[in-house]
Formats: structure tokens, C-alpha cells, sequence
């Protein structure tokens, strides 16, 4: 069996003249809600991220985060719209940069995924591609009695989405985040235009593939517009989950059609001058924090994705659930030189990842009962690295409350 440190995982590889990585491990976007209420990074999370960056070289993508009061919809997600929290933001990627690593953000607006009750406290309409299309009943008779159903984003509106996003994009690079990924993956706004069963629109951005990506491609092109470099531009796409009421696999049109022209979108861009950074793109075993049964997940795989692009492809989806034979990251990055892994729940509980997989170290298995406790300590900066003793349960550090950082 190869050992990990003989394969690609471990050769350098640029994915920009500017962003040199040293090995090919990604830490993978991952929602905590250990920002603030008024959606600002905290202490928390810098010593998360700083931690997570240790080894020179890494690229840490770091958690969903919405680009405007319009986009939001849960408790304690960050932000970058506000001054506080570009500022807040500003000492994480400076962090991560002493430590000789790369930040990328992945900008969120959650449309229809949004949940009524938080949408009514911080006064911000309920919105989609169409209107009507709830993800389940209890959604409708909350949004209905809060009196604030979902509704289809008029054109006027999309256009100001837009500039929405291009404006978040430059507020993280002004943050000192080296590329900004569009998170359009996972049944969020983005892709509540992209696939059918969200959007039943009968305008220029609804209908066909080619309408239905619209909005997508239009975000994507003002962000490289605004910032005026692609190569800081990257998008995450999940062709086959079904997080958020999304078809995936069993759309009624396949997958591969559909993503097959997003992405061929994006490398005519290429093709033109605006390479992207990458395409982040989850693999058939996974949707969105669940992990799909192997039936399933054996009616997709993303071997296609290689013919239409031709740049950097980071794949993410339980790459590491069968360690130590780590066989799909093998395979996977030994099959061409353009391969990254990312890499969430592992992360989580292995702080020195990195580390751990290079020298054969033995993982630490993640605790999800503590994946998502508010403002908290606990399960967040209270695991070992490896050859400490006290586990994450037992730290002294677990009581921390989240303090923001501006
Ligand atoms: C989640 O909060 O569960 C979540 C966030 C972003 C994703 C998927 C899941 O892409």
C-alpha cells in the first residue's frame, strides 16, 4: 500500500502565481455557529483557523458566510458586509498568512433554506427563485404566519443580488482572503435557480439549463469584474445532493447535463482570459453535513468533471471515513496532477491533520453531537493534537464563550 507521503497529496501545487500550497489537503468549508449574534468572527474562530493553517503552505477554506443582512437566516453564521466584520476577518487571514498559508471564503446566501423565525427577528423577506416552493410544510405554516411567505426574486432584485455578491467578494478580499468561493452547492439561492425542482420561473432566468444558470454565471462574472482577477474567484458545486430539497441524483434531467454546462460555462471563461481558481465540487457520498448510503452514492461519480475542466478540481466527501488505507484519496489524487481533498469532519476533531496524515498518525474520531453548539468552546478548540492526552470532553478550555473580534 502506498503511504500518503509518497503520493500526490504530498507535492506542492500552485493554483495561482500567488498561492503556492505545499501538499493537497484542503480543509473543507464547515458551518459552526461560533461567530457572533450580530454575525461577527470571534476569538473562536481565530484560534480555530489558526490552528488549522499551522503547516506552511495549507489552503483553508473557511465556513459559509453571508454576503449581506438579505442572505442570512440562522443564528451566529459571520457576515462581511460591516465594517466590524471585514475588520474581524482581517486579523483571521493575517493569522493564517504568519503561519505561510492561504485563506479562501466561501460566500453564502441561503434563499429558501432559511428558517422563518431567525428571517422575522432580523426583519429580511423570505426569498427563492420562485415563489411558493417550500421545502417542507413547516416552513410554510411558520413563513405564513410570521406573515412572510417565500417569494421569487423580482428581476430588479436579482440585479441587486448580484451586486450583492461582487460587493462581499471585494469586502473579502479587502479582508485579505486570497480567493472567495461561491457557494453554489446544496440547495442554497444559487442553486435554487440552478436546479428545476426550485425553480419554476417562466423568465430569462428560469426554464431552460441555460436560463437556469444564469444567475450563477452572472454572479460569477461581477465578481470577476469587481475584483478583476479570476484567479482569486472559485465555486463549489454538489451535482448530486440532496441537502435542501434539492433532486441531485434523481433529477428528472441528469445531473451531468445540467452541471456538465455550468461547468463548461466556466471553462469557456477559462478559455477567454478568467481561469477560476478551482471548482470545489462534492463528491456522490455526500450532501451537504450527511453522508449518503452507499446505493446511493454508487449512481454518481464526478470522473466526468475532467473532461470539461481543465483547471483545479478539490473534491470533498468522507475521503477519510475509511482510515488509515485512506484508498479514495489515493486513487483520487494519484489519477492526474490537479487533484485537492478537502477534508470537514476530520478536521474538526484533528487539529494537525495535516500532520496526522503525513507522518500515519492515527485519527481522532469527530463528536457531531457538538458540531453546532452556539457561541461555544465545546467541540470546537478543545481537541488534541496528536500525543495529548486529555480529550475534547475533559479540556479546560471546552467553557469558552465566543467573543467577537471587532
Ligand atoms: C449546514 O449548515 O448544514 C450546511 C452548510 C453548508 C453546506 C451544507 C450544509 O454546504
Amino acid at each position: 500500500m502506498l503511504s500518503l507521503i509518497s503520493t500526490n497529496l504530498f507535492k506542492p501545487v500552485a493554483i495561482s502565481e500567488n498561492i503556492e500550497l505545499s501538499h493537497r489537503l484542503v480543509h473543507a468549508p464547515l458551518t459552526r455557529y461560533r461567530a457572533s449574534k450580530k454575525h461577527v468572527p470571534t476569538d473562536l474562530m481565530l484560534q480555530y483557523y489558526d490552528d488549522r493553517s499551522k503547516t506552511p503552505g495549507s489552503l483553508v477554506i473557511m465556513e459559509a458566510t453571508f454576503i449581506s443582512p438579505k442572505a442570512g437566516g440562522y443564528d451566529n453564521v459571520p457576515g462581511i458586509w460591516s465594517k466590524n466584520q471585514i475588520d474581524a476577518w482581517k486579523l483571521i487571514t493575517n493569522k493564517v498568512h504568519q503561519n505561510g498559508s492561504f485563506a479562501s471564503l466561501q460566500l453564502w446566501a441561503l434563499g429558501r433554506q432559511a428558517k422563518p423565525d431567525v428571517l422575522a427577528n432580523e426583519n429580511q423577506k423570505f426569498v427563492s427563485s420562485s415563489s411558493d416552493i417550500y421545502i417542507n410544510d413547516l416552513d410554510r405554516e411558520l413563513a405564513e404566519k410570521l406573515d412572510n411567505p417565500l417569494t421569487g426574486l423580482t428581476l430588479s432584485e436579482i440585479d441587486q443580488w448580484i451586486q450583492d455578491y461582487a460587493q462581499a467578494a471585494q469586502n473579502a478580499i479587502d479582508a485579505g482572503f486570497d480567493v472567495v468561493e461561491i457557494h453554489a452547492a446544496h440547495g442554497y439561492l444559487i442553486d435554487q435557480f440552478v436546479q428545476k425542482t426550485a425553480n419554476q420561473r417562466t423568465d430569462e432566468y428560469g426554464g431552460s439549463i441555460e436560463n437556469r444558470s444564469k444567475f450563477l454565471l452572472n454572479i460569477v462574472d461581477a465578481i470577476i469584474d469587481k475584483i478583476s482577477d479570476a484567479k482569486k474567484v472559485a465555486i463549489r458545486l454538489s451535482p448530486w445532493a440532496q441537502h435542501g430539497g434539492m433532486k441531485g441524483t434523481f433529477s428528472d434531467l441528469h445531473p451531468i447535463a445540467t452541471f456538465g454546462y455550468v461547468i463548461s460555462e466556466l471553462q469557456k471563461r477559462a478559455d477567454n482570459g478568467n481561469q477560476l481558481a478551482y471548482i470545489s465540487i462534492v463528491e456522490p457520498r455526500a450532501s451537504g453535513n450527511q453522508t449518503v448510503s452507499d446505493e446511493i452514492a454508487s449512481l454518481g461519480d464526478n470522473q466526468w468533471i475532467y473532461h470539461i475542466w481543465k483547471g483545479i478540481i478539490i473534491r470533498a466527501g468522507t475521503y477519510t471515513s475509511d482510515s488509515p488505507k485512506y484508498s479514495n484519496i489515493i486513487k483520487d489524487v494519484q489519477n492526474n496532477n490537479r487533484t485537492l481533498i478537502a477534508i470537514g469532519r476530520h478536521f474538526v476533531s484533528n487539529p494537525d491533520l495535516v500532520q496526522r496524515l503525513k507522518n500515519g498518525w492515527p485519527l481522532t474520531d469527530y463528536d457531531r453531537s457538538t458540531f453546532y453548539i452556539i457561541e461555544s468552546n465545546f467541540g470546537y478548540n478543545d481537541w488534541p493534537i496528536y500525543g495529548d492526552t486529555p480529550t475534547h470532553r475533559d479540556n479546560q478550555f471546552s467553557n469558552k464563550t465566543a467573543v467577537p473580534l471587532a
